[in-house]
């Protein structure tokens, strides 16, 4: 009875069909995995009696191995079809080659340098400065009073127990070293990363980048603020965008203004992204404030000048309609491809 089974299963093991990696797992799980047929054989075993079960077990030794060696050669079979057996190369040259992935530029990336050429267009050059910073840079020479709660509105990440160290909170900082390093005119952007104690979510984090813009010359008055930032905004985002200027407060400015232009979501209709406004803050302008550029070491009886800072993150949210701040983290590819041909 079991000896049958035994020489039925060598036949069928001799015959097994194993041309392809398919073949090949079907006859491994059939024959030789823990459920497959010999196992089951060798469970009968009990059932044999004792005088035969030592020549039954060698020949179901045998179909195990016989099994096992079946499964090699076919497996190295497989693994050498690339060539024939002179050694002779078969593989099909003619198929179509497998395409090279390349990486994509970061959403932030692209944003930031699109804003870079819009204003490099209109005279403006590149600036840039620490993350780690003094107290100085970030708030003193940027007329924040001592004690004064504006310094407790941004959150700070101290560097040092005095706090006289800190991570910059915006990018105002690279005004202030631009001015006490250079002679106006002064026309130039700056972006770059800045740090908040703020709770990771769809709408904030605690590292993110703005771009800081800076003109200082004889004469410069808030309508150049205002007619540099109608442009950027038409480049940026479109000819129909309009740009509206909400009163504000900044220590280092005066007057100050908020940025604002039509939601590009609802195209000024009102929707949830712009809370039925029809208008979305991009960022924060105005004046120099003298007491800035005295600080600096800048006359300001001859010269005056506008600054403004802008959220990156928020443009590109609102350039591409992304939703939640969290992903320009993550670096899901299947975000990042997204902005794949954007140069
Ligand atoms: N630094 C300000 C902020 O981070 C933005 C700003 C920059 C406002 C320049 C006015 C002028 O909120």
């Amino acid at each position: 009875m079991m000896v049958e089974k035994i020489q039925q299963i060598a036949q069928e093991i001799a015959a097994a069909p194993l041309g392809n990696a398919a073949e090949l797992e079907q006859f491994r799980i059939a024959y030789m995995g823990r459920k497959g047929r010999i196992a089951d054989l060798f469970d009968d075993m009990k059932q044999v009696a004792p005088e035969q079960r030592r020549q039954v077990g060698q020949e179901l030794n045998g179909l195990k191995n016989q099994a096992q060696e079946r499964f090699n050669q076919a497996q190295e079979q497989l693994a050498s079809a690339a060539t024939d057996h002179t050694g002779e190369q078969t593989f099909d040259f003619s198929l179509p080659p497998v395409p090279n992935t390349l990486g994509t530029r970061h959403p932030l990336s692209l944003v930031r340098r699109e804003i870079v050429r819009i204003f490099e267009r209109i005279g403006f050059n590149v600036s840039e400065g620490p993350e780690m910073e003094d107290d100085w840079h970030n708030f003193s020479a940027l007329n924040f009073p001592e004690n004064h709660p504006a310094r407790e509105m941004q959150d700070t990440f101290f560097l040092s127990p005095d706090r006289q160290h800190l991570l910059r909170t915006h990018t105002s900082t690279v005004q202030v070293r631009l001015m006490e390093t250079q002679k106006p005119p002064l026309r130039s952007i700056m972006p770059g990363r800045v740090y908040r104690n703020e709770a990771i979510s769809a709408r904030a984090h605690m590292v993110f980048h703005q771009v800081e813009g800076l003109y200082v010359n004889k004469d410069v008055s808030f309508v150049d603020l205002k007619q540099t930032l109608y442009y950027f905004a038409k480049e940026m985002f479109g000819q129909d965008t309009q740009v509206r200027f909400r009163p504000s407060f900044f220590p280092f400015t005066e007057p100050s203004a908020e940025i604002d232009i039509t939601c590009l979501i609802c195209k000024g209709e009102g929707c949830n992204i712009c809370k039925g406004t029809g208008w979305v803050e991009i960022g924060g302008s105005g004046m120099v404030d003298p007491a800035v550029l005295e600080s600096s070491g800048i006359n300001s009886e001859e010269y005056s000048g506008f600054a403004f800072g802008m959220g990156i993150e928020r443009i590109s949210m609102l350039k591409y309609q992304i939703k939640d701040l969290r992903l320009f983290t993550e670096n899901d590819v299947r975000f990042l491809r997204q902005f794949e041909g954007i140069i």
